[in-house]
């Protein structure tokens, strides 16, 4: 919800059981701890009056609140109670021709229906209930501190329900969502990782959801109680649930982010967990982009996406450390080459130390980039999953040895223009090309690795 939005309804509660609007301070104290800022010093700063003075009218502030919406309002809270009170207060916006579900459209009216037996009545938000399924043991994590705290701010501030966590294999998704859970995890009732590397329809793993949460009651049978069960627990315990590979839902040889069939009610799912209104955060990690998450931050819906991109090179040089690699001075020009892409380094310095000796000049002697057979397997994955018009657009790329703007690759490949632009697009949102805006261009290139990997498989 936007902001002006939450504080329109804030003053018309006020307004409706006080008869009085909220005053100037009073809006500028909300403004403030809506947005989870620290409001005291510069609301007193901006209005010329002391903190102490702002201490008491927002002690007050939140005194009204709390008479008016029935619950204890704080500055730590308001945001989420106003946003709830909205919510149950009107109908919900969700698009209904996607929802079918139970016929059930008010979710609103399911808040009084508690979860069956939760499993985490004892808990406390100092215990979490964290089941981590088979995720990777993180040994080492170097940088993404602008990620993290981007992350973190989205989750706890911005109270984002849906977030996507892209970019291309090997990139670091999962280490860094796993670093993620140990930052926060204190902060939920319940965290849950699970990988849908196998696919499992969407009722396997809403049952695997169920089975965490209420470990002794019985899992219904139809998939759309359990999506309600599930939104219930959303709705009463804070839960971040990380689900990964989510690039495994989407089917082969068509464009990026579409749906295996037997997947596709987990797109009306994740639509679902950004439109109802509950204190939980879904993140999706996922080397495709799902369609479904542009068009809802568009909408201005809790959803956020984020790209990573290479690691930064003192990060990317500590990864080479560990790896007990020679020729440090020498190690910017792998990493470059490398896109700093964690896992690329890793398979790359394994071949260094295995056939040269861990000397990284003596392997930058060869004609760059050598591709090892395992970062080879690697690049197969996303590239078995590209449309033929896709694979053409990849292999006229490969030939240019400068950018390219789209309207350079009409007529040079064999499919219409509406072809092409698809392609690139969809490319784009396999995180396989570079685009760059130059004199208002669109310019379109391959990093040296992709290049290398398409000219020697395709070409
Ligand atoms: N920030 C980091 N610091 C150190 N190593 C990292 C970091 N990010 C990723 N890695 C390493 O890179 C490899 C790939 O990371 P991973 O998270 O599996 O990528 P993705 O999930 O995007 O495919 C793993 O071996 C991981 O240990
Ligand atoms: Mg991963």
């Amino acid at each position: 919800m936007e902001l002006k939005e939450v504080l329109r309804f804030a003053d018309e509660k006020v307004f409706s059981t006080t008869g009085k609007h909220l005053d100037d301070l009073q809006e500028a104290i909300l403004k403030e701890a809506v947005q989870g800022r620290k409001y005291a010093a510069k609301v007193a700063k901006d209005r010329g009056c002391s903190e102490g003075y702002v201490r008491v009218a927002a002690a007050e502030l939140w005194k009204i609140l709390s008479e008016v919406l029935g619950e204890e309002v704080s500055k730590v809270n308001v945001r989420a109670i106003l946003e709830r009170a909205k919510f149950y207060n009107f109908s919900p916006t969700i698009d209904s021709e996607n929802v079918t579900v139970n016929n059930h459209v008010n979710f609103c009216q399911e808040k009084t229906r508690s979860p069956a037996s939760p499993a985490k009545s004892e808990q406390t938000p100092d215990k979490p209930q964290i089941d981590l399924g088979d995720a990777p043991e993180i040994f080492t994590f170097f940088d993404r501190t602008p990620e993290l705290s981007t992350l973190e701010n989205w989750i706890t501030v911005d109270r984002t329900r849906l977030i996507a966590l892209l970019g291309i294999s090997g990139i670091g998704k999962t280490t860094l969502s796993l670093r993620l859970i140990d930052e926060i995890k204190t902060q939920f009732d319940c965290v849950i990782y699970r990988s849908l590397r196998f696919s499992p329809t969407l009722d396997a793993t809403l049952t695997n959801l169920l089975q965490i949460f209420s470990q002794t009651s019985e899992i219904p049978q139809n998939t759309d109680t359990k999506i309600f069960q599930i939104l219930d627990y959303l709705r009463n315990y804070r839960c971040l649930i990380v689900l990964d590979d989510v690039q495994m839902l989407f089917s082969i040889g068509h464009l990026a982010g579409n749906y295996k069939s037997e997947c596709e009610d987990y797109r009306l799912f994740f639509k679902l967990i950004a439109e109802v209104c509950h204190q939980s955060c879904l993140i999706l990690n996922s080397w495709e982009k799902p369609r479904e998450i542009a068009r809802l931050e568009k909408d201005d819906r809790p959803v956020r996406s984020i790209v990573l991109s290479r690691l930064e090179v003192a990060a990317a040089k500590e990864i080479l450390r560990e790896q007990k690699l020679a020729d440090e001075k020498t190690w910017s020009t792998l990493i470059d080459i490398y896109q700093g892409n964690p896992l690329w380094l890793e398979l790359t310095a394994t071949l260094i130390r295995e056939l040269f000796g861990g000397r990284v000049a003596e392997f930058l002697q060869c004609e760059m980039p050598i591709l090892d057979e395992s970062l080879q397997f690697q690049l197969s994955q996303p590239f078995g999953r590209l449309t033929v018009a896709e694979l053409a657009v990849m292999v006229h790329l490969a030939n240019q040895h400068e950018p390219v703007a789209v309207s350079q690759c009409f007529n040079k490949i064999p499919y219409s223009p509406s072809e092409i632009v698809n392609a690139v697009r969809s490319l784009g949102n396999r995180f396989l090309l570079d685009a760059i805006e130059r004199e208002k261009i669109t310019l379109l290139s391959l990093n040296p690795v992709v290049k290398q990997y398409v000219k020697t498989q395709f070409s």
